[in-house]
């Protein structure tokens, strides 16, 4: 058997639409329940489907509790831990964005201080290495938008997907910086011991057009 690791949130049908790619009968997956695990039947052997916050999956994954699963490059950027990414899925169309009151049009000024609210510092880190300006970042667990709109930050670095969030509050994108996507991914050992059914998933999902 293999144990996938579903994610509730924003790439949950992406993740389901994946198994199905990969030919599994994903039909127990749309049944009402609060049962946080879901067997599906299929010839080359079960599948458990495990529900689980985006942010916990990566744990359950890399510890073996679960053999692989699908999750965001956004949460995958801040955890620590060593999974394969095989591939990449095509999903919603997020990205990483810095966000800046409706008068912010551009980036700062060289050598600036910028204080930054984000749910993503190492990420933060990682795409503002090389700026000219400096950044104190000011970590959040979410409604990053409201801290640059009542001045606790002057900018947010957050996803945006639809850009109705920004909006809405009266914010501007002042730079795409890096796309988001959904991403399988697998334990290692766990990959050693499945890979004749996982290449197999793999080579049906190319097939499908679900990777980019
Ligand atoms: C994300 C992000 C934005 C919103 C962007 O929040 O932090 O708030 O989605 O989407 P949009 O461009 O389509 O409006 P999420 O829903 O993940 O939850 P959060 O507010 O708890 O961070």
């Amino acid at each position: 058997m293999i144990r996938f690791a579903c994610p509730k949130g924003r790439t949950r049908e992406t993740a389901i639409g994946a198994l199905a790619a990969a030919g599994l009968d994903i039909s127990p997956l749309h049944r009402d329940g609060r049962s946080l695990t879901t067997r599906l039947t299929n010839p080359s052997g079960d599948v458990e489907v495990l529900a689980l916050k985006d942010w916990d999956l990566p744990l359950y994954v890399e510890r073996g509790v679960a053999d692989c699963g699908v999750v965001g490059s956004d949460v995958l950027g801040e955890v620590d831990g060593d999974l394969l990414v095989p591939m990449r899925l095509v999903g919603s169309r997020c990205r990483f964005s810095l966000i800046g009151r409706a008068e912010a049009t551009h980036e700062p000024r060289p050598g600036a201080q910028v204080r930054l609210a984000t749910k993503y510092p190492k990420t933060a880190r990682r795409l503002l290495a090389s700026r000219s300006w400096s950044v104190e970042i000011l970590p959040l667990s979410g409604s990053v938008e409201l801290a640059p709109v009542l001045d606790l930050a002057d900018l947010a670095l957050d996803i945006v997907e639809t850009g109705g969030t920004i909006a809405a509050n009266g914010l501007v994108e002042i730079e795409v910086l890096e796309a988001v996507e959904p991403c399988f991914v697998v334990q290692r050992a766990a990959y050693q011991r499945h890979r004749t059914i996982l290449n197999d998933w793999f080579a049906r999902m190319e097939a499908a057009g679900v990777s980019t």
